[in-house]
């Protein structure tokens, strides 16, 4: 049994096609930096010749241009979309963007599914994509990434995890009733059973806690490690490995307002969600997408830990956010800056 999330207007505006893809254009190329930062993993071998990207533009554009060149050659995507709050937010320096609906639910769906659409297209065979959302769409999002999934899902891909990023900021519920809201919800979902995933890169490291029921040993490296019988079994645990990630993650808090990392930007995620998305599924040079950049969270991450990046957003605020954030950082490696010519009709 197959079940579809269906609403009024459902389609797919891709079934027959893409339309024709809008031009890229370039308007700046930023040179890597001479003092590129010193806090950059690994070294630029095997990106000679790329040039990452940064674009300005709506997604409804922006993800079929790709498509011509990036069909299937993405190897990581995260998006966090907006979440469907009816709220429009600042950057420092003004408007960065509107996440009003009208409380139109279905045409909130129709976007939504038709990002999925265009994303699956442009995933690797072995690609992963993370959504980021929260309450309010997340349900809705998981029965519509079922559906762009299926084939993938028949092959041993599709939904993998369902990720709880529970924070403790965030203060009192407005509603007098009822628990406060804690948390936001990653769905990864992947192409194929070939995925790249590195648990042993992001888990936590197991240490020194004392283990009643296991015995503590010395090996002969020196390395401290605990023994335990089972079922005919021995089982070694090292003190200095990292266990396998659970799929609730309470060690990363959301950013104060004056935390050092803030660039003003309302919707901006920690960096440090970003690094164990990228550790966990993707390899230096990997090329990793984000259509809608905001602060430069996921370029910037991209850029320290030595991975290709596309960033896009059709917020310019979002764009000069990011693009400052990288020079500022000092990029390895050069990127350009685009813009789609033309635009989008309702
Ligand atoms: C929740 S924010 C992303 C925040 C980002 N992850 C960060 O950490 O800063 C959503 C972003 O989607 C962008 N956006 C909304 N609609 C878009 C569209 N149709 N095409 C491209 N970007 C869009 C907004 O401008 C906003 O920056």
């Amino acid at each position: 049994m197959v079940a579809e999330l269906i609403w009024q207007h459902k389609h797919n505006p891709y079934a027959a096609g893409l339309p024709p893809a809008p031009l890229l254009e370039t308007c700046e190329h930023v040179p890597p930096a001479p003092w590129a930062g010193a806090e950059l993993v690994g070294g630029t071998a095997g990106m000679e010749g790329w040039e990452n990207r940064l674009i300005e533009g709506d997604k409804r554009l922006v993800l079929p241009a790709l498509l011509g060149e990036f069909a299937g050659a993405v190897d990581l995507i995260y998006v966090d979309p907006p979440f469907m709050t009816e709220r429009t937010y600042r950057g420092g320096r003004g408007l960065a963007y509107h996440d009003r609906w009208q409380r139109n639910l279905d045409g909130y769906l129709q976007w939504l599914y038709e990002t999925f659409l265009l994303l699956y297209r442009l995933l690797a065979p072995h690609g992963s994509l993370y959504v980021h959302l929260d309450w309010r769409a997340v349900h809705f999002a998981r029965l519509l990434l079922d559906e762009v999934f299926r084939e993938a899902a028949a092959a041993g891909g599709g939904f993998q995890n369902e990720i709880i990023w529970h924070y403790h900021s965030g203060g009192r519920p407005r509603r007098s009733r009822g628990f406060a809201r804690k948390h936001d919800t990653l769905l990864l979902y992947t192409r194929s059973r070939q995925y790249c995933f590195h648990g042993e890169r992001v888990g936590p490291v197991r240490g020194r806690e004392r283990r009643n029921h296991m015995r503590r040993q010395v090996a002969e490296d020196g390395r401290v490690c605990w023994t335990i019988h089972s079922g005919g079994r021995l089982y070694r645990y090292y003190e200095d490995e990292r266990m396998t990630p659970a799929d609730v993650w309470c060690d990363i808090s959301h950013l104060h307002q004056r935390d050092p990392e803030r660039n003003g930007y309302a919707t901006q995620k920690p960096a440090a969600l970003l690094e164990r998305v990228l550790l966990a599924s993707s390899e230096e040079n990997d090329l990793v997408l984000d259509c809608f950049c905001g602060s430069g969270v996921t370029p910037a991450v991209a850029e320290r830990l030595g991975r290709r990046w596309i960033a896009c957003d059709q917020s310019p605020l979002a764009i000069e956010v990011t693009r400052e954030r990288l020079l500022q950082m000092g990029p390895r490696q050069a990127f350009c800056l685009q813009r789609v010519a033309g635009t989008v009709s309702e």
